[in-house]
């Protein structure tokens, strides 16, 4: 017995001193000193020993237990003490390298151009007291046609035909559904935009895409006048494009303004001279808007005697392709990672 005890000694050592890991000296504590041990085997079975030899049994298996305790202690001390130095001899770092794309193996990538300019009006407008709103794509036939004067016999309604769902919801066609979920949540006087991608049942072509993006505005207060839209509208293509921009007001028809308007700039290209991106006639349709009409005020719970509003909705993809004379709309969702790194 007493070899025995011994030889476990032994072997506990031996078993320590081969291993570097601590799990693995979790696995000698349990092998050695877990409830199925070898030396708790001993310990338990000192009751059926002559009493002559169990105390003395008992006295050094309980010692030896000490002892073992003590050496995977020591031993998993060593093992953390060292992993530092382990770490700082394969783990350092130099600093003075260059940084990977300092040369050029590796670029971080930046924002799309639709979402550069998506923010940069976001900023134009908060700076002059706007809220911005989301709301779903997924809409309700509600949102995005009833409630915006668009009953459902009305034919405005082909104008925006759009991907159903099969509960009766659609996917929104225009960010004029934020307007009504924006008076939902606002009381006048209110001003808010929302961003955001919408959806049409389009024949794609280089000015048609079935997914693109834009940006509602809404103003609601006292006596808003198309004074007001033309202001609004001003600053926000100054600040877009960095200069003067020549505005003209067509009538442009949408059940939700009246009067509504078709907003076109003298052509940037050419500068109202005439070139192919303005189709010779040097303006370029940029922006429909209008005076909010007063059954959408009525849907909002808003009494038209009372306030009154502009509204307009500029598309983002129509904007970038402006600025950096894309000729063609399907690029945007190509996926083609040449067309997104030029910008
Ligand atoms: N929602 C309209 C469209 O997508 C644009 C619009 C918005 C017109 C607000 C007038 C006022 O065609």
């Amino acid at each position: 017995m007493e070899e025995k005890i011994h030889a476990i000694y032994a072997a506990a050592e031996t078993a320590l001193s081969q291993t570097t890991k601590e799990e693995e000296i979790e696995e000698i504590r349990v092998r050695f000193l877990g409830r199925k041990g070898e030396l708790t085997q001993i310990l338990r079975g000192l009751g059926e020993l002559p009493s002559e030899k169990r105390s003395f049994i008992g006295k050094l298996a309980n010692e030896i237990k000490t002892k073992i305790e003590h050496a995977i202690q020591s031993k998993l001390d060593t093992i953390r003490a060292s992993r530092f130095s382990r770490l700082i001899d394969e783990e350092w770092i130099d600093v003075s390298l260059d940084s990977p794309r300092s040369t050029g193996e590796y670029s971080r990538g930046h924002l799309h151009p639709i979402s550069q300019i998506q923010y940069e009006i976001e900023d134009i407008f908060t700076s002059m007291g706007f809220t911005i709103l989301d709301g779903p794509e997924v809409e309700t036939d509600y949102y995005n046609f009833e409630a915006l004067n668009i009953p459902w016999y009305h034919p405005a309604r082909d104008m925006q035909d759009t991907f159903w769902t099969e509960d009766g919801n659609l996917l929104r066609t225009h960010t004029s559904a934020i307007q009504v979920r924006g008076m939902e949540t606002h009381r006048p006087p209110f001003r808010v935009i929302g961003p955001g991608r919408v959806f049409r049942y389009e024949a794609t072509d280089a000015s048609h895409e079935n997914t693109f993006y834009q940006v509602e505005g809404m103003m609601v207060d006292r006596e808003i006048s198309v004074a007001h839209l033309i202001y609004f509208m001003k600053v926000l293509l100054r600040e877009i494009f960095k200069t003067e921009v020549t505005i003209r007001l067509r009538p442009g028809y949408f059940p939700f303004v009246e009067p509504g308007f078709e907003l076109d700039i003298h052509c940037l290209i050419c500068n109202g001279k005439g070139c192919s991106v303005c189709k010779q006639s040097g303006w370029v349709e940029l922006l429909p808007c209008g005076l909010v009409h007063p059954n959408v005020l009525r849907y909002g719970n808003i009494d038209p005697d009372q306030w009154s509003g502009f509204a307009f909705g500029l598309g983002l993809n129509r904007l970038v392709m402006m600025r950096y004379g894309i000729n063609d709309i399907r690029h945007f969702l190509s996926g083609d990672i040449r067309f997104v790194c030029q910008f």
